[in-house]
């Protein structure tokens, strides 16, 4: 050993100085992060409604799962309250191991009240900001935090290092329970309540009476530049943001990096993440940043605005904030174009591995409907359904009863087409809008890759729908308004740097295409991320096969994984 006395510390101290300063870094060790979830009732006060809350330790926004790409992540979730819950990691793809994705009777049994499940997962090949909530009833009003993953030590953010970073958590509160406003509902078979306030970091801001204790903010100095990560945990709203007087540079969507723009708002749906540069290079002041609901077809929503402070460090409280132009609350073109500039970073360290030979050509019209029910308001039930299959909840959890082998809890012969094809977004649409039902998922050769075109129609309205995927990212590579055209519409496809991500957006009256390659095994949840669409039935699933290789079929279920 010739590492000894005085040069050696020397050489020592310079290779920490230089893995402090990123130059060089170590085959790190993963690290183990551990936390301990207690869901708790916690008595909170908004807009003057005081009301017990269903939390995570008592948080509103619960805790952020603070990781590094590399880590292992062990939750342990423990029930205090009457529901039956479980949790999910949007947006983490869970290798193998759909045990730990977290949506009741999809991946797990919920955890129920007195119990604990440890939610044990890697965080391999993924970095940015994702987000965890609860993934049954509609308990992810409350229950939501971040997850932010910092990249492998000594790797950089492709983009100029921010001086200090901030997550933004968009939502909505209704001062009603939030179970009885859903059960209500459910009940007349009709939309219920709609909130009464968005909120950011769990705070309307003073837009809102009894709001001054409630209001978010950050304090930032001029000439730096910030990193905000942004989530919409909102149950039934797209969103629009903005901050008054400062643009906002989108460097990452659903933690894959983007190539840089500059805009004046975002707009994000449920489910999806927006990270965003902001230069502090205003004149020194107090503005405010603001979040307003996107609705471009005649369906009545909380339009109400939340607001949070960006305030310049100096500036006294008293300062009146100025707010900032969002885009009007039905600006199609906003959305469309902005979909637009959302594309892959496509690096040579961040390549967009697009698929470009498909195996699986799927089509999939997603539909609103009415079936009859003698004890609802109308004597009808709004439902919504995907290839006119309206989702019914099984009573085992479907990972379970296909690793097992359990027969009769699901079929394999969702339709991969419209069995009757008509004009889906033709006006009026004189489409029958009885919608049939069944627990049907489609089923996936490990590694194929597949292409899905999700198909909004007019069946009772045309509205647009964020979809969500578990167990994988894909690429966006089209979309369009009006019916999809299988002749022209896929040579405009991109298929050099579309954008990844785990949720993307069907525009109103419109398609969008997706591709992704099914190398994950396991059994993985699709839906609409509006609540009340998940609740009608807008939802199905993937039964993935599992490959040949040894390092291809899912893993073993945990030991302390919930029971039905
Ligand atoms: C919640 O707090 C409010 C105001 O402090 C109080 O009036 C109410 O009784 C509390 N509710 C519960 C369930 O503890
Ligand atoms: C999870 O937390 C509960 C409640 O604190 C505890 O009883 C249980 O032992 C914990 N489980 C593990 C695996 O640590
Ligand atoms: C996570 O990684 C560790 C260390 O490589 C491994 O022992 C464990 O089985 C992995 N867990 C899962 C769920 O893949
Ligand atoms: C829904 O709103 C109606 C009308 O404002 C109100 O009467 C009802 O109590 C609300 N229901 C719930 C569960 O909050
Ligand atoms: C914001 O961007 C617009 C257009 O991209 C530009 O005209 C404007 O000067 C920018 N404003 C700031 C404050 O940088
Ligand atoms: C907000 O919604 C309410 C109720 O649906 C409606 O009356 C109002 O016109 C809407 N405001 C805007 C700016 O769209
Ligand atoms: C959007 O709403 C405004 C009123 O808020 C209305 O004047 C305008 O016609 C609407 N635009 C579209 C495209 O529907
Ligand atoms: C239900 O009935 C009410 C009046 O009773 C009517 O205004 C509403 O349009 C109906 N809704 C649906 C979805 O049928
Ligand atoms: C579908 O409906 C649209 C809008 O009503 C209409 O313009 C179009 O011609 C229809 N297409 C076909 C093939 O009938
Ligand atoms: C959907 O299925 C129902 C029930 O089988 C049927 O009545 C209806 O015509 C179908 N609708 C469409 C658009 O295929
Ligand atoms: C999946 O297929 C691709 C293309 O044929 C191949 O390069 C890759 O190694 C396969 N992956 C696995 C896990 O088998
Ligand atoms: C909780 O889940 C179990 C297992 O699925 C079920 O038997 C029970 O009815 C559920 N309880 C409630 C209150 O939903």
């Amino acid at each position: 050993m010739s590492c000894l006395g005085f040069h050696c510390h020397k050489s020592l101290l310079m290779i920490i100085f230089l893995a402090f300063l990123g130059l060089i870094s170590f085959p790190a060790e993963a690290a183990i992060k551990k936390y301990q979830f207690d869901v708790q009732v916690k008595n909170v006060s908004r807009l003057c409604h005081a009301k017990p809350i269903v939390t995570v330790n008592g948080r509103f926004p619960g805790p952020t799962i603070y990781v590094r790409e590399g880590d292992r992540v062990q939750v342990n979730v423990t029930n205090h309250v009457k529901y039956n819950l479980s949790i999910h990691w949007h947006g983490l793809k869970q290798y193998r191991n759909g045990w730990a994705d977290g949506p009741a009777y999809i991946t797990q049994c919920p955890i129920q009240s007195g119990n604990s499940y440890t939610y044990d997962f890697n965080v391999t090949g993924q970095r940015g900001t994702l987000w965890w909530h609860a993934h049954i009833l509609w308990l992810r009003a409350t229950v939501y935090g971040a997850i932010v993953i910092l990249p492998k030590p000594g790797t950089p953010f492709p983009f100029p290092q921010p001086a200090r970073e901030f997550e933004i958590l968009l939502g909505e509160w209704w001062n009603n329970d939030v179970e009885e406003v859903e059960k209500q509902g459910f009940k007349m078979g009709l939309p219920p309540n709609m909130s009464d306030a968005h909120t950011i970091n769990g705070k309307p801001g003073p837009l809102f009476p009894c709001s001054e204790k409630h209001t978010y903010a950050i304090e930032v100095e001029q000439g730096k530049s910030y990193l905000l990560r942004i989530i919409n945990a909102a149950l039934n709203d797209e969103l629009f943001f903005a901050i008054a007087g400062h643009n906002l540079t989108v460097v990452e969507v659903d933690a894959v990096y983007t190539k840089p723009f500059t805009t004046q708002s975002i707009l994000i749906g449920p489910g999806q993440t927006t990270n965003v540069l902001v230069q502090a290079n205003k004149v020194p002041g107090r503005y405010f940043m603001a979040t307003r609901t996107f609705m471009d077809a005649p369906i009545p929503v909380d339009n109400k605005t939340a607001t949070a402070i960006l305030q310049y460090k100096g500036i006294p409280n008293t300062v009146l904030p100025s707010l900032p132009q969002l885009p009007a609350g039905n600006n199609s073109d906003f959305a469309l174009n902005y979909n637009k500039k959302l594309k892959s970073l496509n690096s040579a360290k961040y390549p967009a591995n697009v698929p470009l030979k498909v195996d699986r050509n799927l089509f999939y019209t997603i539909g609103l409907g009415k079936n009859s029910c003698p004890t609802c308001v109308n004597g009808t039930r709004l439902l919504a359904s995907l290839n006119n299959v309206s989702f019914v909840m099984p009573q085992t959890a479907l990972l379970q009863a296909h690793y097992f082998n359990i027969k009769g809890v699901f079929r394999t012969d969702f339709p991969e087409r419209p069995s009757t094809p008509f004009n889906y977004t033709g006006v009026p649409l004189t489409a029958n809008l009885g919608t049939s039902t069944g627990t049907r998922v489609g089923k996936i050769a490990f590694n194929s890759t597949v292409e899905l075109v999700l198909q909004d129609t007019n069946l009772l309205t045309v509205e647009s729908h964020p979809f969500h995927l578990h167990g994988y990212n894909f690429f966006v590579v089209g979309t369009g308004v009006g019916n999809f055209d299988p002749a022209k519409d896929p040579t405009k496809y991109n298929l050099v740097d579309p954008v990844e991500r785990n949720t993307v957006g069907v525009p109103t009256g419109g398609w969008t295409a997706i591709r992704f390659r099914a190398d994950n095994p396991g059994v993985w949840f699709m839906h609409c991320h509006l609540e009340l669409h998940t609740g009608w039935g807008l939802k199905t699933a993937f039964v993935v096969e599992d490959g040949e290789g040894e390092d291809q079929s899912i893993l073993p279920p945990p030991k302390d994984l919930p029971t039905c």
